[in-house]
């Protein structure tokens, strides 16, 4: 039987075990009191039971009705936004995360509710396995859109096409754009531009403030400078 230490570092060479390494220290970050933004995906999936566990007094907000049903069943007060208004800190997943800090979101179709929470947060922690950290950002990019015109929104772009998966959490399309990602400032005000893109998943580094990647050697921890509204 191996120590403890050995075998905490063998789960650290696979994805699941990254998830969760990253999903446990981020949970170390949240304060009693805190006001919580808890994000969607299977890395949330992770951090939900890990910040349970501390049983501190927390009120939180959603970005998913997955997420809502799964902090209710572990016990985290799950209330409205607008009920808490402005939060202490949110922790969410990514699909890709690039050396800048700009992020790619929406592979589980909530991204525009992430993107309400994170910019309602004073701080927004990222947490990821280490195969989401990429060189440079690449297609696709999520895309809520809104039912009407659907069609012809996604033709405005180009290269992007309806996702055969459920709704938005809002109950919108989701789609992705497939086109060019080597631009992201350029590329994230072209698709805010387009009427009928509720929301892209492309988020800015500004409003990020710190990433938690775990790889086989531990959990790494950087920080950035959030650009705090
Ligand atoms: C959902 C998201 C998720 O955070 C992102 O897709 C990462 O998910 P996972 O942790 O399952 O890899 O943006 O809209």
């Amino acid at each position: 039987m191996g120590s403890p230490r050995a075998s905490a570092a063998a789960s650290l060479d696979g994805i699941e075990g990254q998830k969760r390494a990253a999903a446990q220290a981020a949970a170390a970050l949240v304060n009693d009191g805190d006001r919580v933004g808890l994000g969607t995906g299977s890395t949330v999936a992770y951090f939900l039971p890990a910040l349970s566990a501390r049983g501190l007094s927390l009120r939180c907000v959603a970005t998913s009705l997955a997420t809502e049903r799964a902090a209710r069943e572990l016990g985290l007060a799950v209330e409205e936004l607008d009920e808490l208004g402005r939060l202490d800190i949110a922790i969410d997943g990514a699909d890709q995360i690039d050396p800048r800090g700009w992020l790619v979101k929406g592979g589980g179709g909530a991204h525009t509710r992430e993107k309400i929470v994170a910019a309602s947060a004073a701080r927004l922690v990222v947490i990821a396995s280490a195969e989401k950290a990429v060189s440079s950002l690449g297609p696709p990019v999520p895309l809520e859109v809104l039912r009407f015109g659907a069609g012809t929104t996604l033709a405005s772009l180009g290269e992007a096409r309806l996702r055969d998966a459920p709704p938005s959490p809002d109950g919108n399309p989701i789609a992705d754009y497939f086109g060019p990602v080597d631009d992201p400032p350029a590329l994230a005000a072209r698709l805010s531009s387009v009427p009928g893109v509720v929301e892209h998943g492309l988020f800015a580094p500004g409003l990020v403030s710190d990433i938690l990647i775990a790889g086989p050697g531990g959990v790494e921890h950087r920080k950035l400078n959030r650009e705090t509204p």
